[in-house]
């Protein structure tokens, strides 16, 4: 396969609901608007890669009424020849709830794509660009397996293990060239709640792999061995944070790939995400490289 990016990740449809505050335990709210819109960890970074300019193929299954998933990724540019299709299966979904701060909070119902067989891991994998990047989240099965099968083909791997629980502590990380993480998802592989305490302990159980740690509002952290790079975050009116995250890995993936400087790649990844959360969604709010990188 041609491309500059495989990225092998979830496609969901994302039911949104806006609400006055996140809802609480026993408690029954009306939201103040609704929406469904394409979306999944795996298909936002696709189409911030795409936007972004690089040559993208993502790599997915979809149950039913999931081709408008499909489309969409192919109206934005992306190669979809490795999505396939289960119509017995329930297509992947999330309910988000956005709050008036544009905070969420998100419950998944996975569906087909935590049903992708061995086989079809296999046929992925033999496509994957010698020398290419593959990109993964962790709303997919089988993410060890194909981590390693795709090192032995070479692969540059890049990471965002989130949603992340604590069995992730075992995946093997190491064989990553980057690890995307949240402050939440660093304290669940680290036991540390300072941010930086856990980038530390990150770079040194991974000594060859760059760590970023995303802060939201508070910007952006950067480490690999020794080296450390803090990235700051504009003060932007935030209307919706989903997909931020998303948009900063597809940002510094391309800066990477673009052969901008770790530090470039950062400040663009923050630039990108700034401009996503000034809109409403996740991958329609998605900024193109012009934005980002200038004409
Ligand atoms: O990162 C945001 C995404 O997380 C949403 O689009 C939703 O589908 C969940 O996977």
């Amino acid at each position: 396969m041609t491309c500059d990016v495989l990225n092998f990740g979830s496609l969901n449809l994302d039911r949104i609901f806006k609400v006055d505050h996140l809802v609480r335990a026993g408690e029954t709210l009306s939201c103040t608007g609704s929406d469904a819109v394409p979306g999944g960890k795996g298909l936002n970074q696709s189409i911030a890669l795409s936007r972004a300019g690089l040559k993208v193929a993502h790599a997915g299954k979809i149950g039913r009424g999931g081709d408008v998933l499909r489309q969409y990724l192919q109206k934005n540019g992306v190669n979809v020849e490795l999505v396939v299709q289960d119509e017995s299966l329930p297509g992947g979904e999330a309910f988000i709830q956005v709050d008036s701060e544009g905070r969420n909070s998100i419950v998944l119902e996975p569906g087909a794509n935590f049903e992708i067989t061995s086989t079809e891991i296999a046929a992925v994998v033999a496509e994957i660009p010698r020398d290419g990047w593959l990109l993964l989240q962790n709303e997919i099965n089988s993410i060890p397996e194909i981590m390693r099968a795709a090192a032995g083909r070479g692969a540059r791997i890049a990471i965002n293990p989130a949603p992340c629980r604590e069995n992730v502590r075992n995946y093997p990380l190491e064989l990553a060239e980057f690890i995307f993480v949240n402050e939440i998802e660093a304290f669940v592989l680290t036991g540390c709640d300072n941010p930086e305490t856990a980038a530390q302990c990150l770079a040194e159980r991974y000594p060859h792999v760059g760590i970023i740690v995303t802060l939201g509002s508070a910007g952006a952290l950067f480490k690999r061995g020794r080296e450390r790079i803090f990235q700051p975050a504009q003060k932007v009116k935030v209307v919706d944070t989903t997909g931020a995250g998303d948009t900063f890995t597809g940002y510094f993936l391309a800066g990477i790939h673009r052969k901008l400087t770790v530090e470039g790649a950062m400040n663009a990844a923050a630039r990108a995400a700034d401009l996503a959360v000034s809109e409403a969604g996740a991958a329609n709010s998605i900024p193109t490289a012009d934005r980002v990188f200038g004409k």
